[in-house]
C-alpha cells in the first residue's frame, strides 16, 4: 500500500515513520458523540461475545467518554507492556507499519469515520483502530506476539511471503476466536469493533470455527467485503505465539510451491 493519494486521511503532514499529531483538541462534539455511540454498542456486546483479556483491558481504560488521548493511554501502556501508540493518518506502507510494530508502538488512525458509517466502514478509522485494538495491547503475551509479527513482516517482505503473512494477520489480529470456559469467545479487532459481525462470528450456526492451524491458514484466502465463512479458533494467547515461532523461511517456500502446483 504505497499509494497513499488514493488513501482517506490526510498525508500531508507525515514524518518519515508517518506519525502525524493527533491534534485531540480538533475532534468536534459531533465526533465525541458518535465515538461515544459506536462505543455503547460494542460495550452492551462484549461483555459476553469478547475474551476476558479484552474485556478485563476494557473496564480499566475508562474510554466511554469520547474519542480517547492517545497520550494519556500511552502512558499507561508504556507501564503495562512496553508498547506506545502512535497516531497516523490512516494506512500506512507495509514495511512502515511493521517497523512499528516490531518497535512497539501501535499505530492508530487519527479520523473518524461519518455518521453513515456507523454500521460499516471499509477502512479503519479510530474507533476501528481504537477499540479494536489497543486494548489487548495490554495483555502481555498478545503484545509481544504483536512485535514478534512486526520482526516477522519485515522478513516477509524480504523473503517474498506477504501474501502468507498477511493472511495469518487477517485470520488472528482482525478475526480471530479463543476458547474461554464459556464457549468460544472473540479476539479479533475486525470482530471486536463490529456491530454485527461480532455476534455472527460467535454465535451464528453459519460459519465454520475451525481449530487453528498455521499453514491451513496461511493457505486460506479472505474476503474483504462480508462477513467471513471461516474462522480459526486458538485455546490461549500462548498458543498463537508458540505456533508462530519458528522459522516461517521454508513455509514461505512451501507455501509458493503449492500454489505453483495448483495454478
Ligand atoms: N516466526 C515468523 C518467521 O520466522 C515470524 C512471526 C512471528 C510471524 C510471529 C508472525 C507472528 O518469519
Ligand atoms: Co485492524
Amino acid at each position: 500500500m504505497s499509494d497513499t493519494a488514493s488513501l482517506r486521511g490526510d498525508y500531508s503532514n507525515i514524518g518519515p515513520d508517518y506519525a502525524v499529531e493527533q491534534n485531540w483538541a480538533a475532534y468536534t462534539g459531533e465526533q465525541h458523540a458518535l465515538y461515544r455511540r459506536l462505543y455503547e454498542r460494542q460495550s452492551a456486546l462484549v461483555p459476553y461475545l469478547a475474551c476476558a483479556e479484552f474485556n478485563k483491558a476494557l473496564a480499566m481504560l475508562d474510554a466511554d467518554k469520547g474519542i480517547p488521548r492517545f497520550d494519556q493511554v500511552s502512558r499507561r501502556l508504556r507501564r503495562a507492556t512496553g508498547w506506545e501508540i502512535v497516531p497516523v493518518p490512516g494506512l500506512v506502507p507495509d514495511e512502515v507499519f511493521f517497523r512499528h510494530l516490531a518497535e512497539k508502538r501501535f499505530p492508530v488512525t487519527v479520523w473518524l469515520r461519518k455518521p453513515e458509517e456507523f454500521d460499516y466502514i471499509v477502512e479503519p478509522d479510530v474507533f476501528h483502530d481504537f477499540f479494536g485494538h489497543v486494548p489487548l495491547m495490554f495483555d502481555p503475551v498478545y503484545a509481544d506476539h504483536m512485535c514478534e509479527y512486526g520482526k516477522g513482516g519485515l522478513k516477509a517482505l524480504r523473503l517474498g511471503g506477504l501474501k502468507y503473512l498477511a493472511r495469518l494477520y487477517w485470520y488472528t489480529i482482525e478475526f480471530g476466536l479463543i476458547k474461554s470456559e464459556d464457549g468460544v469467545r472473540a479476539y479479533g479487532a475486525g470482530l471486536l469493533s463490529s456491530g454485527g459481525e461480532l455476534g455472527f462470528s460467535v454465535q451464528s450456526p453459519k460459519p465454520a470455527r475451525r481449530p487453528f492451524d498455521l499453514m491451513t491458514v496461511m493457505a486460506s484466502d479472505y474476503h474483504i467485503d462480508s462477513y467471513q465463512d471461516q474462522y480459526f479458533v486458538i485455546d490461549d494467547f500462548g498458543q498463537l505465539m508458540q505456533e508462530t515461532a519458528p522459522d516461517f523461511t521454508p513455509l514461505y517456500e512451501k507455501l509458493k510451491r503449492e500454489e505453483k502446483a495448483a495454478a
